[in-house]
């Protein structure tokens, strides 16, 4: 959903805002090392008085957005792949900061898609290894065509990625867009990300959460789909993934924090989705 001004969407400000954040105030090493968010955004040199950028109280956020941007990276590279969609990019900057091997399509509401393009225009970073595929997921176009046109090989393995975005779809656009994810080629992995209920989180980050909400509601980014772990998977099941693996938010704790000299932890935030491609004409 795009905002009522011709800006980028208000929450993929704030989340490049906790990523760039993350590399200021954090201890090394750093989870994700990506300034460049904060350039694109474009925000007054006073953004990190926001009081959604408090250091401690926003802290559980931070690390949820940098350890789902790191555990996603990894998967692209681990992969292989040369094809990596991100739905819903907001102002990812994983194009800028790879080394071109990977060709993206980045999908998002047209508003946010067009302000990118000339934001990263403006600025230089256009890269040749960067597609924008301006969609709606709520609209019933078709990420998929859009990406197909804009040179995507859909007879080749993809990873596709859908980060901080299910929280404000339909579930039922949820769907859609992962069965159209689920119609890529064998071996094709799609990883999104999914906000438990509030009653579902720890006791202590509850009131957090209420505020969070309301105040999603009222800047026009109401929370639509708070999903249950088991929910989760079973929408990826439904839409015809052959396997779909749970990395909660405490196994990415585990994976990337458990050393850490500051205390930063994702644990108690989002919880991640890992949905596999199977064979054509398999189950
Ligand atoms: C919280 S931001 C996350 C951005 C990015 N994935 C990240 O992790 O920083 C949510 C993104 O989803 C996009 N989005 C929300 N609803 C959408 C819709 N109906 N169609 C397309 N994009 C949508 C927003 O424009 C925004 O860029």
């Amino acid at each position: 959903m795009d905002d009522m001004t011709d800006g980028p969407d208000t929450t993929a400000v704030r989340t490049a805002l906790w990523r760039g954040l993350h590399g200021l105030i954090d201890d090394r090493p750093l989870v994700v090392d990506d300034p460049l968010g904060v350039l694109i955004a474009g925000v007054d040199d006073d953004w990190r008085s926001r009081p959604d950028m408090d250091p401690q109280r926003t802290s559980t956020n931070r690390a949820s957005i940098v350890a789902r941007a790191r555990a996603t990276e990894d998967l692209v590279a681990g992969s292989g792949v040369s094809q990596y969609v991100v739905l819903g990019a907001g102002l990812d900057t994983f194009a800028q900061r790879q080394a071109g091997a990977v060709t993206v399509f980045e999908v998002d509401a047209p508003a946010t898609s067009a302000w990118k393009s000339a934001r990263l225009s403006e600025l230089g970073l256009r890269t040749d290894s960067l597609r924008l595929a301006p969609v709606d997921f709520e609209a019933g176009q078709s990420w998929l065509d859009a990406v197909v046109t804009a040179g995507l090989d859909p007879d080749l393995p993809t990873v596709v990625s859908m980060l901080g975005v299910t929280m404000y779809l339909t579930r039922e656009a949820i769907s859609e867009t992962l069965r159209a994810a689920a119609s890529l080629a064998p071996g094709s992995v799609t990883v999104f990300s999914y906000s438990r209920p509030i009653e579902m989180a720890p006791a202590e980050i509850q009131p957090i959460l209420h505020v969070a909400a309301e105040g999603a509601r009222a800047s026009g980014h109401p929370w639509l789909s708070l999903l249950a772990p088991a929910e989760a998977v079973t929408l990826a099941r439904d839409a015809g993934f052959v396997d779909a693996e749970l990395v909660t938010s405490t196994d990415l704790h585990d994976r990337y924090f458990a050393d850490r000299t500051d205390g930063l932890s994702p644990a108690g935030g989002e919880d991640l989705v890992i949905a596999t491609v199977g064979p054509r004409g398999g189950a």
